[in-house]
């Protein structure tokens, strides 16, 4: 059987992203439905998560199905020994989907490799975020009618940042322009910068952060300083206050500016900012509701076609 896991945004050409976008976009007419009746989602989560998890929960039930899962490790068999192997053969046997989030990068491809349904990469370390990805760029769309040829800065940790990363790689269909500003400790890595010359993605780092640095953006992408990721937290306290959105750096922005922040937000946006028109990175948090009911129809072999003409839309 084909494998239709969801592990890296990199597998998916322009096409099936344009494709998911616009599914997507049926959710968000028609949230509540029935069309994944008497399917259950499985949610694997082995690090913290509010919002990708609860959106994928809300996803599944708001389309009908069930939900079975954990959100915490600790109450596992994880605790007694059990492998990651083990785990995902076991839950195989009572879901039709894995939702999973793992410390350990390359942990969801393992997982897509070895379990008989799908699995949906909901963060692998510092790897990638594909499911985020989906949501930014309905978010992207939905502020700025296109994704081609914007201007995008990432600012904070890109090091250890997975979100940016995946975004960066889907991005590599809408010819983009990166712009990169982050502490030299937490810049992008070599090896996303060398699948920027690959794939003719261009970028340019900053090393300021000001009104007259991100004139430019389209897009204003914040990221948190990603703590559990350091092995040392003397580096962590040295960088966590370095680059920080106040709302006078905002007098120059583009009015359709808009600022994105995949959350949690610690302190790099200042509060004041939440009631600017910039701001909005709520909206896009709901937008993973719609873009993770898209994903689970997906990867559960539901087409466009079939979610355009359901017949189990709830008023
Ligand atoms: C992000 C993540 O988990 O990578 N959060 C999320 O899923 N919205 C970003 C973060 O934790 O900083």
């Amino acid at each position: 059987m084909e494998n239709r896991s969801l592990v890296t945004i990199a597998d998916h050409t322009r096409e099936k992203i344009l494709y998911l976008l616009a599914m997507a976009e049926q959710f968000e007419l028609h949230p509540n439905r029935r069309i994944l009746d008497g399917r259950v989602v499985a949610t694997l989560f082995f690090e913290p998560s509010t919002r990708t998890r609860l959106s994928f929960e809300t996803a599944a039930n708001r389309l009908g199905a069930r939900v079975i899962g954990f959100a915490d490790p600790k109450v596992t068999s994880g605790t007694k020994g059990e492998t990651l192997k083990d785990t995902i053969m076991m839950v195989s046997n009572y879901a039709d989907v894995i939702v999973m989030r793992h410390y350990l990068e390359g942990a969801a491809r393992y997982a897509s490799e070895i379990a008989p349904v799908p699995v949906v990469n909901a963060g692998d370390g510092a790897n990638q975020h594909p499911s985020q990805t989906m949501l930014d760029l309905y978010t992207i769309y939905q502020t700025q009618h296109r994704l081609d040829n914007l201007d995008i800065y990432l600012v904070g940790d890109l090091k250890y940042g997975r979100t940016v990363h995946s975004l960066l790689m889907a991005m590599r269909h809408f010819n983009p322009t990166f712009h990169f500003i982050a502490p030299d400790e937490l810049s992008m890595p070599e090896s996303y910068k060398l699948y920027c010359r690959k794939m003719g993605i261009q970028y340019v780092e900053h090393k300021d952060f000001d009104a007259e640095v991100i004139a430019g953006a389209d897009i204003l992408y914040m990221t948190r300083v990603q703590r559990e990721r350091f092995t040392d937290l003397m580096e962590y306290e040295r960088v966590k206050d370095r680059y920080l959105l106040k709302l006078d750096m905002l007098r120059k922005a583009k009015p359709n500016m808009r600022i994105l922040h995949p959350l949690p937000r610690v302190n790099e946006i200042e509060y004041a900012i939440d009631d600017d028109t910039h701001a909005y990175y709520f909206q896009q948090a709901r937008n993973g509701l719609f873009a993770r009911q898209a994903i689970l129809c997906d990867v559960l072999g539901i087409t466009l076609d079939q979610v355009i003409n359901d017949n189990t839309i709830i008023a």
